[in-house]
């Protein structure tokens, strides 16, 4: 892979992962449709042999994904953010231990916890933005005798708690252990996990990476070589694989992610300011808000503070429910990362934390324009209020 770290992250998005420039190469990679190769005699590591353990169709992507993560190795595409997930929590050795945040991803939570049901691994749940509770979690599994796994979300989900990333991963290296950080909601335009001393970095590229909610894909990546060959095993033995059309489709979305994320941030803190104080509106959760419990945080170690704003309107369960369906430019759906604007009451999923308030509307904001946006919330959220009456 060619050397791009020169380069500013929005151009490497838009450079990375292109065909050699020899004359009549195509700009843009192919796609190549094919379970097989032709192959003779032994084959040598990195040769392509049968599509499940290699297809040059994702190298583009995780090559410009890599290079967008400065990870030295290529990103190893996934079926799904699950599926790199579960690759990742696979290097938890039996009878481990896993210190994970009580908000993160619910579906990551339950990997986690099927971990302890079937491999003994035991899993501590913590507040990640607690910074000392995280790091007694991790001392006390060291002092139990094991090199913990610490998971990590920042900004959680959906919660939006920030993690301490560089103390933490000090204090995880300290105790003989692992950090995987999930960089879904942050993108690697916002955070670098690997450079703030994250070892692993997985992602659900089906959210700001693909950027159009029309591909379900995962990725991780390491600059660690024993570990990505683990990792590499564990994706041609589970065989949770990218398809290509997928791969195709989220490397022509990441070609425009620097745009949209800069657009949807703008329109994130244009809604934040807004919904502070709202008359219909009982809190608003935003890391780029002064009041946000983790703002300077997240100012100091993120470029940006993501697109995803929490919000409880007035009227409880009912007027957050009815919201969702008074809403007529917000799409009420879950998942995030998309150039349109969702909403979703979190709860109403069985998986989600307990502790996530019943009435909290997770806001993934879109690139449309802030105006637009704001006139049709504030019409829901009147519909909303009247059920606090
Ligand atoms: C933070 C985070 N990580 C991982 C995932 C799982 O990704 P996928 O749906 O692509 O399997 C999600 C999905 O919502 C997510 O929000």
């Amino acid at each position: 892979m060619s050397d791009l770290s020169h380069l500013h992250p929005d151009t490497t998005a838009v450079t990375a992962g292109r065909p050699p420039r020899t004359e009549q190469t195509p700009v843009n990679a192919p796609v190549v449709l094919s379970s097989t190769y032709y192959s003779t005699g032994v084959p040598e590591a990195g040769d392509l042999v049968y599509a499940r353990a290699g297809t040059e169709t994702w190298l583009p992507l995780e090559q410009a994904l890599a290079a967008l993560e400065r990870a030295e190795l290529p990103a190893l595409a996934f079926a799904s953010g699950m599926g790199a997930i579960s690759a990742a929590l696979d290097l938890v050795p039996a009878g481990g231990e896993v210190v994970i945040p009580r908000h993160s991803y619910h579906a990551s939570l339950v990997a986690a916890r099927h971990l302890a049901e079937r491999s003994g691994v035991t899993v501590t749940e913590v507040d990640i933005a607690e910074t000392e509770q995280v790091t007694a979690a991790l001392t006390s599994s060291a002092q139990r005798g094991h090199a913990p796994v610490l998971w990590v979300e920042s900004p959680t989900n959906p919660m939006l708690e920030v993690a301490d990333l560089p103390v933490l991963a000090e204090a995880t290296h300290a105790a003989g252990g692992l950090v995987i950080a999930d960089n879904t909601f942050a993108t690697p335009l916002g955070q670098r996990p690997l450079e703030l001393g994250a070892d692993v970095v997985v992602h659900s590229v089906t959210k700001y990476l693909a950027g159009h909610s029309d591909v379900v894909l995962g990725a991780v990546l390491t600059n660690d070589s024993s570990l990505h060959q683990h990792l590499h095993t564990r994706r041609s033995i589970g065989g949770a694989i990218a398809g290509p059309w997928e791969a195709w489709l989220a490397l022509r979305g990441m070609r425009t992610l620097s745009l949209r994320v800069q657009r949807a941030q703008q329109n994130a803190a244009a809604l934040a300011a807004h919904l502070s104080g709202h008359p219909h509106v009982v809190a608003v959760g935003y890391p780029g808000l002064p009041d946000h419990p983790q703002h300077q945080r997240a100012a100091d170690q993120m470029n940006g503070f993501g697109s995803i704003l929490t919000l409880r309107p007035l009227g409880g369960v009912a007027g957050a429910d009815a919201l969702t369906r008074a809403v007529q430019l917000w799409l009420p759906a879950t998942s995030l990362g998309g150039v349109e604007s969702l909403l979703e009451r979190r709860r109403r999923l069985a998986a989600e934390a307990p502790t996530v308030p019943e009435d909290l509307l997770r806001l993934s904001v879109g690139i449309e324009d802030a105006d637009d946006l704001i006139a049709d919330l504030d019409r829901a959220l009147a519909v909303a209020a009247e059920y606090a009456r």
